[in-house]
C-alpha cells in the first residue's frame, strides 16, 4: 500500500454520533440514538448532524444558522463540554473520547429542554431585560440621531472582549451554581451587565448594580472558573465578575449585601487567624436573627453527630501566622493600590 493511500484510509473513518434524543409529544423520557456515518477529516460536528438529518434521519432536530461561529445558534455539549458545534471538528473530538470513534452529543445545560439538542433560551432573554442588558442611553431623545455619543479607545478597551459574546449559552450551560439554582443571574448576564456598566453613555448603572447585589446575584458565584474556560470566544468572564464585585464594595460598601459581608468577616478571619472562625461566620454574615431562624435545626443535627466547628476562643491561629500576616498585608496594600489606581483612572 502506497503512503498517499495510507494516508486517505487514515483520513475517512466511520464515526459513532451518539444523540441525545427526545420529542415531549411521543416520548416519556430522553434516550441517546447512534448514527455511524464513514466521515472525512475536516468536517465540523454540525456538517456531520447536517448529513445525517439529510441522509440518515430527518426527525433529528438541532438549531444552526451562520455555521460560522458568529450567531452563537448551534451551541450543545459535545463530549461532556459546552461547544459550537460548527467549530468543532469531528477529528478533534475523536482525540478525547471515552469511547474510540463515539461522540456524545447532548442539548446544553441549566435551560429548558425543547426536543432533542434544542433548548429554551427565554429564560436567559429574560434575566438580560430584568438586568437591562442594553445601553440605556444618558443622551436627549432629542439629540439622538443628530449627535455622536463618542467613547474612547481607553474607554472601550474595557469592555472590548465582552463585546465579542454571541450569546450561546455555553457558559451558562456550564455553570455550576446554575446546576444547584436555575434563578442564579448566570455568567453571561453578569458579562452582559459588565459590559452596560463600564459604558460612560448608559445611564442605569446603579439600578443594575443593585439588582446585581440581590438574591441569586454577583455574591453567589462560586469563583470555579468552568464559564470562562468554557467561553466559545475566549472572554475572561471573571474579569467582569471581578469588576462587578469591586464596583458593589466601592460604591455600595461592605454592608450592603450578605454577600459583601461573607466576603468581609473571611478576609478578617484569614488576617486574624489564617484560618476561618467557621462558628460564628453565619451569624457576622446575616445576623443573628437570619441565623437562628435558617440555621438551628441543622446546628441541632451537626451537635448531634458530633460536627460544630470549634468555638472561636479554641481556633488557634494557623503555624506560622506572623510570616503569613506580613504577607497578607503586603497583598492587601497592593489591592488597595490598584483600587486607587483604578479609581484615579
Ligand atoms: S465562576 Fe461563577 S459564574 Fe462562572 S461557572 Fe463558576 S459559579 Fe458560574
Ligand atoms: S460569554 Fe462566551 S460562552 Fe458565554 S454566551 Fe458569551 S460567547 Fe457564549
Ligand atoms: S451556526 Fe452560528 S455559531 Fe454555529
Amino acid at each position: 500500500m502506497t503512503d498517499s493511500s495510507k494516508q486517505h484510509i487514515e483520513e475517512k473513518r466511520d464515526v459513532t454520533f451518539r444523540v441525545h434524543r427526545f420529542n415531549p409529544q411521543v416520548d416519556s423520557k430522553p434516550y441517546f440514538d447512534d448514527y455511524t456515518i464513514k466521515l472525512e477529516k475536516g468536517i465540523t460536528v454540525l456538517r456531520a448532524l447536517n448529513y445525517i438529518k439529510e441522509h440518515v434521519d430527518a426527525s433529528l432536530t438541532f438549531r444552526a444558522f451562520c455555521q460560522a461561529g458568529i450567531c452563537g445558534s448551534c451551541a450543545m455539549r459535545i463530549n461532556n463540554m459546552s461547544k459550537l458545534a460548527c467549530t468543532t471538528q469531528v477529528w478533534d473530538e475523536l482525540e478525547r473520547t471515552r469511547e474510540p470513534n463515539v461522540i456524545r452529543v447532548e442539548p446544553l445545560r441549566n435551560l429548558p429542554l425543547i426536543k432533542d439538542l434544542v433548548v429554551e433560551m427565554d429564560p436567559l432573554v429574560g434575566k438580560m431585560q430584568q438586568f437591562s442588558n442594553w445601553v440605556d442611553s444618558k443622551m436627549p431623545e432629542e439629540q439622538w440621531g443628530r449627535k455622536e455619543f463618542l467613547v474612547s479607545e481607553e474607554e472601550f478597551r474595557k469592555y472590548d472582549k465582552a463585546t465579542d459574546c454571541i450569546l450561546c449559552a455555553s457558559c451558562v450551560s456550564e455553570c455550576t451554581i446554575l446546576r444547584a439554582n436555575r434563578d442564579y443571574v448566570s455568567p453571561a448576564v453578569l458579562l452582559k451587565s459588565y459590559r452596560m456598566n463600564v459604558d460612560s453613555r448608559d445611564a442605569s448603572h446603579e439600578q443594575r448594580l443593585a439588582g446585581l447585589v440581590g438574591d441569586h446575584g454577583v455574591w453567589d458565584c462560586t469563583h470555579c472558573y468552568r464559564c470562562q474556560e468554557t467561553c466559545v470566544k475566549h472572554i475572561p468572564i471573571m474579569d467582569a465578575i471581578h469588576g462587578i464585585r469591586e464596583d458593589a464594595i466601592e460604591r455600595r460598601g461592605v454592608k450592603d449585601t450578605s454577600g459583601a459581608r461573607h466576603a468581609e468577616a473571611f478576609m478578617t478571619d484569614i488576617g486574624k487567624k489564617g484560618k476561618l472562625v467557621e462558628a460564628t461566620l453565619p451569624i457576622r454574615t446575616n445576623g443573628v436573627a437570619w441565623t437562628l431562624k435558617n440555621l438551628l435545626p441543622m446546628a441541632f443535627k451537626m451537635v448531634i453527630k458530633r460536627r460544630t466547628p470549634p468555638p472561636p476562643l479554641l481556633v488557634k491561629s494557623t503555624s506560622g501566622i506572623e510570616q503569613f500576616r506580613a504577607e497578607f498585608r503586603e497583598m492587601s496594600g497592593h489591592v488597595a493600590k490598584d483600587h486607587e489606581k483604578k479609581s484615579g483612572e
